[in-house]
């Protein structure tokens, strides 16, 4: 048995958290075990990696450190808690998986995708998401709405321009697989992105019983 594994991407402010937990819920009436997850983090270990890439710090972080680490952070969630699961035949919902790391150490700071992609074959193998909603928001708004959460963690402080970076990465993701990716519009209200999700589970239900 294996079994599927979803990954939610977009900047902050757009929804992930919120929307997880009510796709979750779903699944989870139909009787679908569902593991819900996050990145980086998702164990003990890599939740203090977490720590260290959140942190605002004196000694600027540079990009391949950032990279390696979140790379890091992921070898140990896959090992300890996503793969178990998914050998289980469970649904793992994770908030935030490589996708992420094109788009903010990628798009964001300027790593390139080649080397990006050495990292995910070294550390993933095989293993990608099964599907990938992407959370689609102007980047003003993400921030608005991130901005009333308090304290700005090191991404969040950075400029207009590193984010506009980041959902271009995204989007243009997207474009180039579209078997693997759901573009949400989630600048909409809450229960008009709750309706697009409504539309997106027969067919994943549909690939969680197949
Ligand atoms: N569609 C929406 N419209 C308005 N506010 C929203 C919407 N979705 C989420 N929010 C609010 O925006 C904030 C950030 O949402 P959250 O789910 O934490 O986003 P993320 O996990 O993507 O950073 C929360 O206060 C949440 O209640
Ligand atoms: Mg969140």
């Amino acid at each position: 048995m294996s079994g599927l594994f979803i990954t939610l991407e977009g900047p902050e402010g757009a929804g992930k958290s919120t929307n997880r937990e009510y796709l979750a819920e779903c699944l989870r009436a139909r009787g679908i075990e569902v593991l819900l997850t996050r990145e980086p983090g998702g164990t003990p270990l890599a939740e203090r990696i977490r720590e260290l890439l959140l942190a605002p710090s004196d000694e600027p972080m540079c990009a391949d450190a950032e990279l390696l680490l979140m790379f890091a952070a992921r070898a140990q969630h896959l090992q300890a808690v996503i793969r178990p699961a998914l050998r289980k035949g469970s649904v793992v919902l994770c908030d935030r998986f490589t996708d992420a790391t094109y788009a903010y150490q990628g798009g964001g700071r300027g790593v390139s995708f080649e080397r990006i992609g050495i990292l995910e074959d070294f550390v993933q193998g095989a293993l990608r998401p099964d599907l990938t909603l992407v959370f689609d928001l102007p980047v003003e708004v993400g921030l608005s709405r991130a901005a009333t959460r308090g304290r700005l963690d090191r991404f969040e402080q950075e400029g207009r321009g590193f984010f506009e970076a980041v959902r271009n990465t995204y989007l243009q993701r997207a474009a180039a697989a579209p078997s693997r990716y759901r573009v949400i519009d989630a600048g909409q209200d809450l229960a008009r992105v709750q309706q697009a999700l409504d539309q997106l589970l027969p067919e994943l239900l549909e690939r969680c019983l197949a």
